[in-house]
């Protein structure tokens, strides 16, 4: 029978952060264990903020080793860079037109952007490209040529795997039943705090970095997270406590419930809390770093597995595409 497919997307736009691990690739890798995974780098989804060629690299190569050091395998899951898949932006052709403009103004990213322009006095359109706007078509294309059963992603996404299942069931409303309507597979996991209690984002420059920094930079920054002033004997508010949130996602769980008492009842620090947090991250990230550390001073490796990913890819692709074509009247006649 054939296996479920998960579809999904890595933007490579920011260095891999403990947010990114808890929030998207901690659940991606674990369906990848089950279903049919399709896996990419988003390189074109990112160009429409990321635009230096040495940046897009740079940040290509990080997302990429970061994923397998913390446990893609290539060789089970199909991975590689969306820009070596070239069907993906013939099909996003083919679906702006199909696609109600109204989608898009709908689109929450699209809308924030147009809300901050505004809110500044400014042009609504000032700043804002195509790319922008018309990156819930780019992510439809992504996911329907590859006919995903499910597409995992964190809440901030659902809206945009919403509007591809639209598109789809519009293009097939149009052309008879041609491309699956994917599902949405939310990632309940929290939303994982920074170092200054803000959502962790690299957008807020408040991140703890997974591979980029030491073992002692990482014990360094951990011990600069911001907690309330409670004494060292005092009770403590556990959960409303940033620095709590993240050992409560990285630890065990009978590590969890013990801390939490002793931080309540007063028997904790916030210093003690900080080193438990950094000895367990510090724990979890040892045998990825070493992968890690091989994979990023070895461009080529990563090369070669996204090439051999793409490779794999292709074919699949081909097929919907051919199915697409035939739908859409652009086939020639088959002898
Ligand atoms: P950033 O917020 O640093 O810009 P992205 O928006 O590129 O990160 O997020 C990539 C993925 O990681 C998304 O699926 C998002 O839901 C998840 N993610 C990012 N930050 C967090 C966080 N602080 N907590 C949980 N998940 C997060
Ligand atoms: N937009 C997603 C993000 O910002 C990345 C992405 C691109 C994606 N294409 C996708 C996710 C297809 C799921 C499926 O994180």
């Amino acid at each position: 029978m054939r296996r479920k497919v998960s579809v999904t997307g890595i933007k490579p736009t920011g260095i891999p952060h403990l947010g990114n691990y808890v929030g998207a690739i901690r659940l991606a890798l674990r369906l990848a264990e089950e279903f049919d995974a399709c896996y990419f780098i988003a390189d074109y989804h990112a160009l429409n903020v990321v635009q230096e060629a040495k940046q897009l690299r740079h940040l290509t190569y990080e997302v990429a080793a970061a994923w397998v050091a913390l446990g893609l395998d290539p060789e089970k899951v199909t991975f590689y860079r969306q820009s070596d898949v070239p069907e993906t932006f013939e099909l996003f052709t083919i679906l702006t037109n199909l696609t109600p403009k109204g989608y898009m103004n709908r689109a929450h990213a699209y809308k924030a952007a147009v809300a901050r322009k505004e809110e500044l006095r400014r042009d609504p359109d000032d700043g804002i490209n195509m790319g922008l706007y018309d990156y819930p078509i780019l992510m439809a294309a992504d996911i329907l040529l590859f006919s995903a059963d499910v597409v995992p992603v964190g809440r901030d996404q659902v809206q945009h795997v919403e509007i591809a299942r639209d598109i789809a069931a519009y293009f097939n409303k149009v052309y008879g039943e041609t491309l699956k309507v994917p599902d949405v597979h939310i990632s309940e996991a929290a939303s994982i705090p920074g170092m200054d209690g803000r959502k962790m984002s690299k957008s807020y420059d408040n991140t703890i970095p997974l591979f980029t920094i030491s073992s002692s930079q990482l014990r360094k920054l951990i011990r600069r997270y911001i907690t309330d002033s409670t004494p060292a004997d005092a009770p403590k508010d556990a959960d409303q406590s940033g620095l709590f949130q993240i050992y409560r996602e990285i630890a065990a769980v009978e590590d969890v419930a013990r801390v939490r008492a002793q931080l309540v009842e007063g028997r904790m620090s916030w210093g003690v809390l900080k080193e438990l947090v950094f000895e367990t991250l510090d724990h979890f990230l040892a045998e990825p770093r070493i992968h890690y550390r091989q994979l990023i001073s070895h461009h080529e490796q990563i090369d070669a597995l996204l090439r051999a990913g793409a490779e794999k890819a292709r074919p699949r692709a081909q097929e919907v595409m051919r199915r697409v074509r035939a739908a859409i009247g652009v086939d020639a006649a088959s002898a």
